[in-house]
This record gives C-alpha cells, sequence and structure tokens, in this order.
C-alpha cells in the first residue's frame, strides 16, 4: 500500500474503533438503565390495565337514552367564592364557609393589589387611613355599591355581581386588615 493509503486505513481503523467502543457503553447504559423493579411493565397486570384504561379513557361521555346514564350525573363544581346571587343553594353557601383572602384574590386584587386604576393600594395605609376614617359602613356601601371618588371608579363589588353582600364586606374587612 502507498503511504498516504496506509495513514488513511490506521485513522481510518482508529475512528472506527472508538465509534465500536462508543456504542458497546451505550448498549451497557441502556441495559443498566433498563433493569427497573421486575414486572414493571407487566401488561397483564390488572392495576397497570385500570391505570392505563383511566389515562385513555375518552375525554367526553354521551348519555344514551335507555341505558344506564348514572355515571354522568351532573355535579356542581366545587365554588371558591360562594355565590349569594338568585338560585345559588343557600346550604352550599352554608356549607362553605367564605375566606376573604379568598374573595379578595379572585375579586379585588386585580385592583387593589397594585394599585390600579388610582385604586387603594393594599397595606398602603397612607391611602387607607383617610378612608377608613370615613367609616367602616361607608367602606361597605361604596365596595357594594360601587362608587365614583376623585381618583378613580371603583365598580360595584369589584365587577362580582355574582358575589354576596356579606363576602364583599368580608373582603373590605380583608383589606381594612391589611393596615392595621
Ligand atoms: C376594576 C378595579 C377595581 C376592582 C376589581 C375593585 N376595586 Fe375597589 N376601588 C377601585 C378604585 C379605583 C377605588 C378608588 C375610588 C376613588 O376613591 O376614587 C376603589 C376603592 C375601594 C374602596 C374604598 C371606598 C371608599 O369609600 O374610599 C373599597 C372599600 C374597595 N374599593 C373595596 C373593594 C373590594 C372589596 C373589591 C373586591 C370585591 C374591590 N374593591 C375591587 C377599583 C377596584
Amino acid at each position: 500500500m502507498a503511504k498516504p493509503d496506509r495513514h488513511f486505513m490506521n485513522v481510518f481503523s482508529a475512528v472506527l474503533g472508538i465509534l465500536i467502543a462508543i456504542s458497546l457503553v451505550l448498549i451497557g447504559i441502556s441495559r443498566f438503565a433498563d433493569s427497573g423493579p421486575k414486572g414493571a411493565r407487566d401488561t397483564s397486570d390488572p392495576l397497570m390495565q385500570a391505570q392505563a384504561h383511566e389515562r385513555i379513557k375518552p375525554f367526553g361521555q354521551v348519555a344514551v337514552a335507555g341505558e344506564d346514564n348514572a355515571g354522568l350525573a351532573i355535579e356542581a363544581p366545587a365554588r371558591a367564592v360562594p355565590a349569594g346571587g338568585p338560585g345559588a343553594p343557600a346550604a352550599s353557601a352554608a356549607a362553605k364557609p367564605m375566606d376573604p383572602k379568598m374573595i379578595y384574590d379572585t375579586a379585588c386584587m386585580a385592583c387593589h393589589g397594585m394599585g390600579i386604576a388610582g385604586a387603594p393600594k393594599t397595606g398602603d395605609r397612607g391611602a387607607w387611613n383617610p378612608r377608613i376614617a370615613a367609616g367602616t359602613a361607608t367602606l361597605y356601601k361604596h365596595a357594594i355599591e360601587g362608587f365614583q371618588g376623585s381618583v378613580g371608579f371603583m365598580p360595584a363589588k369589584g365587577g362580582r355581581a355574582d358575589l354576596s353582600d356579606d363576602a364583599v364586606k368580608a373582603a373590605v374587612d380583608y383589606m381594612i386588615a391589611q393596615v392595621k
């Protein structure tokens, strides 16, 4: 063989050897990674099957006349904020006590959290003290009925007509508590 050819063969063999070595290492690693607990993918395991069925079951179900549709009973979703509006079952409102912070977070924080549109910022004593001085009754009234102040417009119940008066009062109390 001519000298350049021999040189080529040497380099070529070396590269080939390195590649073979790498693939052997990868085979070893994959074997090692594969050695999980015995039966980890035992597809005949009823528990495995049940879990798989649960994961791949259809997204929606259709009620069919004449069939057993018991599993399709509509349940009212759990509400974070109890609605006191007309038609709201009083029992569920009573069953789930109002969490003032939750009401505040969902209905009031959007404006009062950062002081958007002139809203007195929660926790800002300078903004709240003169308002609190006007009396809690006024604050309740303004929060429930809405009010146009000198700095901005406070929508009735923060725009959440579904909130009960008591829920709004609780949120006002919560905001007052943040500056005490
Ligand atoms: C769309 C924005 C917005 C949302 C949402 C909002 N507010 Fe306000 N709120 C304002 C603004 C603006 C003011 C200040 C009005 C002014 O004094 O000019 C204000 C003022 C108030 C005041 C002071 C009233 C007074 O007499 O000084 C209270 C209390 C209040 N909001 C309670 C609430 C409560 C409780 C919620 C949630 C249920 C809420 N706000 C949601 C914008 C908002």
